[in-house]
């Protein structure tokens, strides 16, 4: 049981949950993420590890609100406990001394792409982050990345704050003024990273993604995390989830994301029937 220590709304549909997990918060590394269940019954998730104090023994999560596990978690309080934690998963990113690198986050993934802002800004990076939300409202943890980030940009789609546009459009503005950049890191919604990867390679900057498909056994038993990447398989729990976007099967991951769509749907509304009882 893993007690969830505070709870804070960044915005209506984003929560950010500080709870005790000393091993993982001891072990993991930037890019790594939990498998969590909100009670005996429910759901695996997983959700990226934001931060961690080793000291208190505890981690950070940050999700967005999309579904039935999403809703339940969300629900928890202060002082209630999961039914477990399991981590850290996946490989940690590669963090090096690249030189100059561009950080760009899309949405809930501003928070998934923020401990790896922060190492590679630890390790002597030039850090340059391009974040994007769709309206003002609903950006998170601008502060957070300010302090990590030689040079921030923001955008919003509809031009509340910011660049009136989309991160994409940004980067291609960084790589047209001739700033070299050495590694582009993007984590976001799958047209986002698609579309990142589509800017950097005619320059051939090589871009890391992080790829969200559905998991389950989070162990590299299950197959469900199957994603392609350069015509192979890969299970992106244990060989990812971090990849080299330029390889990606992008139509394979948004279809593979979308087969579960109507249970989805249907497990959210008996949900909501059963609250409202
Ligand atoms: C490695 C990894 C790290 C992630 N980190 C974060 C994070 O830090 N913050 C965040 O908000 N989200 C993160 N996600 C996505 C998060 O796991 C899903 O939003 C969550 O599982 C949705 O569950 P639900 O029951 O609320 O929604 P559902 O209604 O069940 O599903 C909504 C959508 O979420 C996706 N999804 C559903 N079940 C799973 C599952 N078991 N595994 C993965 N995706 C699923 C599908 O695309 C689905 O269409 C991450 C996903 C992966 C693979
Ligand atoms: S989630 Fe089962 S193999 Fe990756």
């Amino acid at each position: 049981m893993n007690l969830i220590r505070e709870k804070t709304f960044l915005s209506n549909s984003v929560v950010k949950m500080v709870i005790e997990a000393p091993d993982v918060a001891r072990k993991r590394k930037a890019g790594q993420f939990v498998v969590l269940m909100t009670d005996e019954k429910g759901e695996r998730i997983p959700l990226t590890i934001v931060d961690s104090d080793v000291d208190n023994g505890t981690i950070t999560i940050i999700f967005q609100v999309v579904g039935k596990t999403t809703t339940c978690l969300s629900e928890m309080k202060v002082g209630d406990s999961l039914y477990s934690v399991l981590g850290p998963l996946g490989r940690p990113t590669e963090v090096e001394r690249f030189g100059t690198v561009a950080c760009v986050g899309g949405g809930v993934g501003i928070a998934v792409i923020y401990p790896i802002t922060k190492a590679l800004k630890e390790a002597g990076n030039r850090v340059i982050s391009i974040i994007g939300a769709r309206t003002k409202d609903i950006l998170i943890l601008e502060d957070e990345i300010k302090a990590v980030s030689d040079e921030l940009h923001i955008t919003t789609d509809d031009g509340s704050y910011g660049f009136h546009g989309f991160v994409s459009e940004v980067l291609q503005n960084v790589i047209d003024s001739e700033e070299v950049i050495d590694r582009v890191f993007a984590i976001g919604p799958v047209p986002m990273m698609r579309v990142v990867c589509d800017v950097t390679r005619p320059s051939g900057i090589t871009t890391i993604v992080s790829l969200n498909p559905i998991m389950v056994d989070a162990t590299g038993m299950c197959g469900a995390c199957r994603v392609s990447v350069g015509g192979c398989t890969k299970f992106a729990c244990v060989d990812g989830p971090e990849f080299d976007g330029h390889d990606v099967d992008f139509n394979l991951l948004t279809s593979r994301l979308r087969m579960y769509y109507v249970q989805e749907k249907e497990a959210i509304e008996q949900f909501r029937c059963e609250c409202n009882e």
